[in-house]
């Protein structure tokens, strides 16, 4: 399949690390510019440096998700640095429960809703404008299986998902007749700095967490990275609104 979306323009947030940098790799691979953002600086300056070492073409832009003015500012800088928006992958998130719902603090409950959330929103709030302007684009927006059902012990992390996924299904009806198309990418677990940071204390973890995959293993960020490319590919024009589970088989079961 050819993807064909040269000379075009790519948005990633939380592109700094894990499946945000694969991805924001994988579309510099295709020839797109992308505009690399997330608010570790260091690791978003590596995103660039890796995508310019093959001949990519990349700017890092500092941004805060869930800041509105940070937010507004990113659209204003891509503008700025490209001269247009064609696609967003809003999937910036942050996963910090440590026990079940009665467990909880408020400001776990604020933190992840502030990023996982608002920070979506506000992406696409700001995001949406330009598109429009332009005639059109496409967004992805990282949810999680956990949107798709319970995660024990990740409850506030499951609400935030499935709040993604209400926002991506909304935005697809409203903006559906505007050639603006809006989808979610829900992985299972993957191999990345969240999923270690969540299981180096418990190898343990680690085996059930390839053990609840049917294909038996847990899942790579270029496999993320692919499933986010074709939904933001005019080979997916006639989908919108979908939450695509990209989970060696979890959510089959
Ligand atoms: N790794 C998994 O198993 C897994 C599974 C399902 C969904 N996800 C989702 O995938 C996305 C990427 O996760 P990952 O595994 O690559 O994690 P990661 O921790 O490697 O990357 C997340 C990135 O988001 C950035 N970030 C955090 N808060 C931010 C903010 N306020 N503004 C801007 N950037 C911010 C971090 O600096 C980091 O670079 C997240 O939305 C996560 O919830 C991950």
């Amino acid at each position: 399949m050819s993807m064909n979306f040269s000379g075009q323009v790519a948005l990633v947030t939380g592109a700094a690390n894990g499946i945000g940098r694969a991805t924001a790799l994988a579309f510099a691979a295709e020839g797109l510019k992308v505009v690399v953002s997330d608010v570790d600086t260091a690791g978003g300056e590596g995103t660039v440096q890796l995508i310019r070492d093959t001949g990519g073409e990349a700017c890092f832009i500092r941004c805060d998700v869930t800041r509105d003015a940070e937010v507004k500012a990113l659209m204003e800088g891509t503008l700025a640095a490209y001269g247009r928006l064609d696609y967003a992958f809003n999937n910036a998130g942050i996963e910090i429960e440590k026990g079940k719902l009665a467990e909880g603090s408020e400001a776990e409950f604020d933190a992840i809703m502030g990023v996982n959330v608002k920070g979506v929103w506000l992406c696409m709030k700001h995001q949406i404008p330009l598109m429009l302007a332009q005639g059109g684009g496409a967004i992805v927006n990282t949810a999680s299986v956990a949107g798709l059902g319970a995660a024990p012990k990740m409850s506030i992390y499951a609400a935030s998902k499935h709040a993604v996924i209400g926002l991506t299904k909304s935005a697809a009806v409203e903006y559906a007749k505007k050639k603006l198309r809006v989808n979610a990418v829900c992985p299972a677990v993957i191999d990345t700095d969240m999923f270690r940071r969540a299981h180096e204390a418990d190898p343990k973890k680690a085996e059930f967490a390839a053990a609840m995959h049917p294909v038996g293993r847990i899942g790579k960020v270029e496999e993320i990275a692919a499933a986010v490319l074709y939904l933001c590919n005019d080979a997916a024009g006639f989908t919108t609104g979908h939450a695509l589970a990209v989970d060696g088989g979890a959510t089959a079961i």
